[in-house]
């Protein structure tokens, strides 16, 4: 299989995302230049972490960029996560291929993420750690099990980053459940216990875009 690159997985995110939201795309096989402020969080990472990193960083600049807002460091906390320079709301994601990243206002935007993956099967070693039950009992519907099973664990990696700003908080994936639209565009993830500020039952919104070799899911909830 082909795996597309940056250009394609620009066009399959910003097919998903509203037009408050900027995003945009790097290949993580160049050369980035992250700041250095950044690069503390990584010391003696090796090549490719450094070149994902650092795509990463300047893909969320250019997002910055095209959203009007100044080219601020975007530093790595002591949980991994990024901190968004105020008043943005953003994320970062990457594959061998690409790496996306995407900015809005806090005022416009209260949750937002993006996941790429490479679309392929979910491997059968993988199911039952990342899918409840219903959701294996409802793959076994599905003619192609392991592309939907891919799907869900992409819906969980975003639906995941989206809701971390809020929880601060690290969960498995039985703490979601998700269910695919009947044309798998979108997705809802529903919380299996409560994660505050999140009660069990809270359903997190959700898109899907496929295209040569990628999938991309995306969260983006208004303010
Ligand atoms: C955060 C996580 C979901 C990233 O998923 P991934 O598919 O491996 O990697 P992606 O390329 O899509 O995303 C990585 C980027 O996410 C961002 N990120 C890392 N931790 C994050 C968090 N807690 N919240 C939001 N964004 C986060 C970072 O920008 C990171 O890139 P960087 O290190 O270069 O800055 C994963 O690394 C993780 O921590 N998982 C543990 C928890 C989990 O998966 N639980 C199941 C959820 S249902």
């Amino acid at each position: 299989m082909i795996q597309a690159d940056h250009t394609t997985a620009l066009m399959l995110a910003g097919a998903l995302l509203d037009p408050v939201i900027a995003v945009s795309a790097t290949d993580p096989r160049g050369d980035h230049a992250a700041y250095d402020e950044e690069l503390a969080a990584i010391p003696g990472a090796v090549s490719k972490r450094l070149r994902e990193f650092s795509a990463g960083r300047v893909a969320a600049r250019q997002a910055m960029a095209e959203l009007g807002a100044p080219p601020l460091a975007v530093p790595m906390g002591s949980d991994r996560a990024p901190i968004w320079p105020a008043p943005l709301v953003g994320t970062i994601t990457h594959c061998d291929t690409a790496c996306l990243a995407a900015v809005a206002w806090t005022g416009e935007v209260r949750m937002l993420a993006l996941d790429i993956e490479e679309d392929t099967p979910l491997t059968d070693d993988l199911l039952d750690t990342v899918c409840t039950s219903a959701e294996r009992r409802w793959l076994d519907t599905q003619p192609d099990p392991g592309q939907a099973a891919k799907a869900i664990f992409s819906a969980k990696e975003c639906a995941y980053k989206a809701q971390y700003p809020l929880s601060q908080t690290l969960f498995d994936f039985q703490t979601l459940e998700v269910e695919l639209g009947d044309d798998h565009k979108q997705f809802v993830a529903r919380f299996t216990r409560s994660v505050p500020p999140f009660a069990q039952g809270d359903q997190i919104p959700g898109k899907i875009a496929r295209g040569d070799g990628l999938i991309v899911t995306s969260v983006a909830v208004r303010a």
